[in-house]
């Protein structure tokens, strides 16, 4: 029989070079499992005399203690070595950027109305919005532009046939609204005074040029309430231009216009230094059209079911293509709408950077580039 000493050199050895620690319970089993090596000479002390028995028994004991303490050490390296391969594959560069770069762009025009509601929401007008195909009344009648008027001719529309089976009866058509300013009327049917909101949306001109294209984006926003007055247009439109192009004071002047559905209308300018190269808002002694606005015509309420004798308000309708290309310099509005992935990656906004006045309007006033 081969020597106890032998024995526990040859399984301790064995121990020793177990790679992992499946080869490692391996030799355990094979070593003192039910019918492991160690057990089974322990079996045999049942036929030996006594002090043979009590001699060998002393033997087995200690190579038991001996394999025992060996594997349990070498199970403890290979357990670590195991951890430290899993971390060393897991290990993350916490220097990386956080999130990759994102490719998406926001679109000026949508920035440029975030930037609006952020603004208005401020001043607490709600968002209110609308069909992009409009009947002749909400588009025009209830405006104060019945048939025949010649500012139906002005807006150069778009009609769309009611019925396409029918002879084109163009009293009859519906558009594609040439202005936001039928929310208005939608917003008096749906809302009791008072009223304060904005409605975005898009319009449609038959009109095509470096500064006009046949769609475009509008805001229209209409207060109504007993004592709305003048004063309180003025204070208000002035409020939003100066946070719209972040400037602490800005010239602002109203000059006399006409809209069949407001009474007194002006447009408002704003002060600017227009240069060969450069246009400069807030400065110099050029103007520039912002906006047109107005007091709402009694008629006006009185198509959206408004008592004039008891109620008063104001409106005014802003291009936001016009305020993006003149806040953020682009100056074709064709480009606007030619889903030019160059021009996106030049001209657009980092996705995550939301308009608040508190947080920054154009966050920090900066494209990605
Ligand atoms: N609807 C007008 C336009 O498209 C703008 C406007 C709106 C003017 C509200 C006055 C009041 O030009």
């Amino acid at each position: 029989m081969e020597d106890i000493k032998d024995i526990e050199q040859r399984i301790l050895e064995e121990v020793s070079k177990a790679s992992d620690l499946k080869a490692l319970d391996e030799i355990r089993v094979s070593a003192m499992g039910k019918k492991g090596e160690i057990t089974e000479m322990m079996k045999t002390l049942g036929q030996m005399s006594a002090d043979e028995r009590i001699e060998t028994a002393k033997k087995l004991n200690l190579l038991k203690s001996a394999v025992e303490e060996a594997l349990s050490k070498r199970k403890d390296i290979l357990e670590n070595e195991a951890l430290n391969a899993k971390l060393a594959c897991e290990k993350i560069d916490v220097t990386l950027p956080c999130r990759p770069e994102t490719q998406g762009r926001i679109h000026p025009v949508s920035k440029i109305y975030e930037e609006v509601a952020a603004i208005f929401g401020e001043l607490g007008f709600e968002v209110a919005e609308g069909p992009s195909i409009e009947d002749q009344f909400h588009n025009f009648n209830a405006l104060n532009m019945p048939l025949n008027h010649p500012a139906r001719q002005m807006q150069d529309t778009f009609y769309i046939a009611h019925d396409k089976d029918k002879p084109f009866e163009m009293d009859d058509a519906y558009v594609v609204r040439t202005h936001t300013s039928g929310m208005q009327i939608r917003t008096m049917e749906n809302k009791k005074p008072p009223i304060r909101i904005i409605a975005p949306g898009r319009t449609y001109r038959s009109d095509f040029d470096a500064t006009h294209t046949p769609m475009f984006h509008q805001v229209e926003g209409l207060v109504i309430d007993k004592t709305t007055t003048l004063a309180h247009l003025k204070g208000c439109l002035y409020d939003f231009v100066k946070a719209f192009f972040e400037l602490d004071d800005i010239p602002v002047r109203y000059r006399p216009s006409y809209f069949p559905f407001t009474e007194p209308s002006a447009e408002m300018d704003i002060g600017c230094l227009k240069t060969k190269t450069e246009l400069k808002i807030g400065a110099g002694n050029d103007w520039l059209e912002i906006l047109g606005c107005g007091m709402v015509h009694p008629n006006v309420l009185k198509a959206g079911g408004i008592d004039p004798d008891e109620y008063q308000g104001f409106a005014f309708g802003v291009g936001l293509d016009r305020l993006a290309m003149l806040k953020y310099g682009i100056p074709d509005l064709r480009t606007f709408f030619e889903s030019d992935v160059r021009w996106m990656k030049n001209y657009g906004f980092a996705p995550l950077d939301f308009s608040s006045l508190t947080g920054g309007l154009s966050n920090n006033g900066g494209q990605l580039r």
